[in-house]
């Protein structure tokens, strides 16, 4: 009655005032699942200013949808070679179509996730900020990208976005971003699990070109849970004769002072190791060394565009420094044009029932030889090398676009070549563990059977158990031709088939740029061969798994 009527504009408690909220749609297109926690990150700070957020994971939209919106906040990552997240290729493809619907009426802006070191950077986000104002959307704030770590560019974003949406008095101080939700977990990448490591082992044999650490971590007392199909953040530690030898070559001594990317100046050994990125040589970090030399072969350089990338390909941070002996003047120089050493993402490859307590990788060690000298992969060799003496930081990411299916009587088929092996061995695991009747498929791939089996007495043993049902093997290098995963797909095209018809999951992990659309293809050619169907009737059919989240990947 009358005293109700007094208070229809009233905030509702935890709530945005219902009367002038602005509905705004969080759209994301998410791999990993960063883009998805950032969606809700961003849904927390809108409905503290003046607005009524709705997230929407992208394979749930049609560009016809998008004309029911008024305001539009897209996040998305970008995958292998410049490409669309899974959940974000139909959606992409059928905006970017010539049939698509004009958008006059959405406002809306861009996040973009992505990684620099990769050609195609934030491409995917790039395409769908461009394509949208071109269908006539009004980019009403703009586009950020982030490069590694997407915290600072996301409260740029956020504090943009907000002046537009949000009521500015309203505006939540950026930094609420960062503060951690009681149901969420104590440790994270702001603030890691100092881990015990257990055990570091090459699964590989003598004679192998590899070197396939299996990495045991004691999760002990740290609280931390995940599910099969997570990742481990890693923060590594640089290699300590490289910093030794930057640091020479710069003009330094090891303790001498230089200032880190968060809290105060510490040694510059300490520096170089533990913060900052030393491996990757970068354009401005080239640039900076032109700026400081006299050496005119290095200004040649740096003044062609061309050769500036020819001469960054295959070469490390080192390289300029000792090649022209650059002399920093301080520290300051030295790191001010130095990115700052990011966690690596590694698929888990342990199940957390099967064995408690502890989480297990499959790391892939990088190493090899150019232009003169060894380089070693930073995260890869620092595990891989690692004397088990000293804590290794940790944090759970959790991936839930990854998930082994809850139903232990769907048939499952694991496809994972190399180190893409390891989710499928948590995989296995859990569904031992769970003591899941559904069949079990794995195709593994490596080079030689001899020294690259990875697993192989565990895979041994599941196939005598009956846990496997069938095991698939293409040893690219142990014949003339190359044999690969894909290969025994359209082989056994037949049996393929039928377990998808059964309603079979699909996974798979590993190489993005190339395995993954390979095997993408195999799978089409088989549903064609063995279902009959055309080219478009296979397309469709492998359209519906992803949509019913039956084709899962963890590519990178
Ligand atoms: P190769 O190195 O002999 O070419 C794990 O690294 C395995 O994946 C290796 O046997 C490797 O073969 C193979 N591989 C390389 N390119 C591939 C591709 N495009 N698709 C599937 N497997 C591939």
């Amino acid at each position: 009655g009358f005293l109700a009527g007094l208070y229809t504009n009233a905030p509702v408690e935890g709530e945005a005032s219902a009367a002038a909220a602005t509905p705004v749609t969080i759209l994301f297109g998410s791999q990993t699942g960063t883009a998805e926690t950032l969606s809700k990150k961003l849904a927390k700070q809108l409905k503290a200013t003046n607005c009524e957020p709705t997230i929407r994971d992208m394979s749930e939209l049609s560009p016809e949808d998008l004309k029911e919106i008024q305001h539009l906040l897209l996040i998305t990552s970008t995958y292998g070679e410049g490409e669309p997240p899974d959940n974000a290729q139909a959606l992409h493809a059928a905006l970017m179509a010539e049939g698509a619907p004009q958008l006059k009426d959405l406002k809306y802006s861009v996040f973009g996730l992505g990684d620099s070191s990769y050609a195609d950077f934030c491409q995917c986000s790039k395409e769908f900020d461009q394509r949208l104002e071109a269908l006539g959307a009004q980019r009403v704030a703009p586009m950020l990208e982030a490069d590694g770590d997407p915290d600072d560019a996301f409260a740029e974003w956020l504090s943009g976005v907000q002046a537009v949406l949000g009521e500015a008095s309203n505006a939540v101080d950026s930094a609420v971003v960062e503060e951690p939700e009681t149901d969420e977990p104590q440790y994270t990448k702001k603030n890691p699990f100092a881990a015990k490591l257990l055990k570091t082992e090459n699964l590989n044999k003598l004679g192998s070109s590899k070197a396939t650490h299996h990495i045991e971590i004691s999760l002990e007392g740290s609280g931390i849970e995940y599910e099969v199909g997570d990742a481990l953040g890693v923060f590594p530690e640089n290699n300590v004769k490289l910093v030794d030898e930057i640091i020479e070559a710069a003009g330094f001594t090891p303790d001498e002072l230089a200032p880190v990317p968060q809290g105060p100046d510490q040694q510059l050994f300490e520096a170089l190791r533990f913060h900052y990125d030393v491996s990757v040589l970068t354009i401005p970090f080239l640039m900076a060394c032109a700026r400081l030399s006299q050496h005119a072969e290095l200004k040649a350089i740096a003044a062609d565009e061309a050769k500036s990338k020819a001469y960054i390909a295959g070469r490390g941070l080192v390289d300029p420094i000792v090649d022209f002996e650059v002399k920093f003047p301080t520290t300051e120089y030295l790191v001010a044009p130095l990115k700052a050493l990011n966690a690596r993402l590694y698929s888990i490859s342990s199940s957390p029932r099967a064995h408690p307590g502890e989480v297990h990788l499959t790391v892939g060690k990088v190493s090899y030889d150019s232009h003169g000298r060894k380089r070693l992969g930073v995260c890869s060799s620092y595990l891989s090398d690692h004397k088990c003496d000293r804590p290794v930081k940790v944090y759970m990411h959790s991936n839930k676009a990854f998930r082994l299916t809850e139903d232990n009587d769907a048939p499952a088929i694991m496809i994972g070549p190399g180190t893409g092996i390891a989710p499928f061995r948590a995989f296995l695991e859990e569904r031992e563990v769970r003591g899941a009747q559904g069949k079990n498929w794995l195709l593994f791939g490596d080079q030689h059977q001899a020294t690259d089996f990875l697993y192989e007495d565990q895979i041994t043993a599941w196939m005598k158990s009956g846990l496997l049902t069938r095991f698939d093997t293409a040893f690219s290098r142990d014949q003339a031709e190359k044999v690969y995963v894909q290969n025994r797909i359209v082989e056994h095209a037949e049996e393929f088939y039928a377990w998808l018809e059964e309603g079979g999951y699909i996974y798979i992990c590993g190489d993005a740029s190339r395995m993954a659309k390979d095997v993408d293809a195999a799978i089409h050619q088989a549903v064609e061969l063995a279902g009959g169907k055309s080219e478009a009737e296979a397309k469709a059919y492998v359209e519906a798994l992803k949509k019913s989240k039956r084709y899962l990947r963890d590519v990178y």
